[in-house]
């Protein structure tokens, strides 16, 4: 794709987006951010630092600190947090749930959007997240919001888990997910919520490559 566009993929947890976004970024060799791993990494810092998430002074010294950087490659990004390649250790259950407590906090998420931007800044993008359409690049070119039913969500996490060898329960990924969408969406800075201009993809009964091809169709036509 010669033009650089910007590409926002926002919605709840397991609802498709970066499978989605990192395929269709492969297709119109763009580049990939998944702006949750962000998220994941400062929550990450909070935890190896000792700081307390209702310290903020100290929150606010920590994101003074923090470092995060994503190598792009073909099999997927990698994250660093200051130096260090956290991509395995940010997905853990443990900073799953900070990732969402920290991302309340409006020093974090005024830093993380200055660092998006500035990767977004020259296009040729795809971010997924929660607030990319309304809040980050609310000029994005193309703004997509993915939905799915809670079950058909908990079952995706499910079998991620069990291909890492992980054992969790169906009931006990479900909990964490209605507990995260709940937390994420009514939060006061910037909420999960869906754009008015964003199109929505139920994913529920698609296959990934169902995905992909309804969101290129959508983005070739308008090109
Ligand atoms: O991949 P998954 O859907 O499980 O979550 P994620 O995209 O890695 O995001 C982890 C957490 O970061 C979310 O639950 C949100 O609280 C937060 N987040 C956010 O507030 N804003 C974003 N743009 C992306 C993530």
């Amino acid at each position: 794709m010669d033009k650089k566009y910007v590409i926002a993929i926002d919605g709840p947890a397991a609802s498709g987006k970066s499978t989605t976004a990192k395929l269709l970024a492969r297709k119109l060799q763009f580049i990939f951010i998944d702006s949750g791993a962000m998220y994941r990494a400062c929550a990450l810092f909070a935890l190896e630092n000792n700081v307390n998430l209702e310290d903020i002074s100290s929150l606010s010294d920590l994101i003074e600190r923090i470092e995060i950087s994503i190598e792009y490659s073909e099999s997927g990004n990698r994250i660093y947090l200051n130096g260090k390649n956290v991509t395995e250790r940010i997905r853990e259950a443990d900073i799953t749930k900070l990732s969402s407590e920290i991302a309340v906090i409006g020093i974090v998420r005024k830093k993380m959007v200055e660092l998006q931007r500035e990767i977004g800044r020259s296009g040729g993008v795809i971010m997924d997240g929660r607030d990319i359409g309304t809040v980050v690049f609310p000029n994005a070119d193309f703004k997509f919001f993915m939905i799915a039913s809670v079950k058909a969500r908990a079952q995706r996490r499910w079998l991620e888990a069990k291909e890492k060898g992980e054992d969790l329960s169906l009931n006990e990924i479900e909990d964490e997910l209605v507990w995260r969408d709940r937390n994420d969406s009514t939060r006061l800075l910037s909420p999960l919520k869906k754009a008015t201009d964003a199109i929505e993809i139920d994913t529920t009964n698609k296959t990934i490559t169902e995905q992909v091809d309804m969101l290129l169709q959508i983005i070739k036509e308008k090109s």
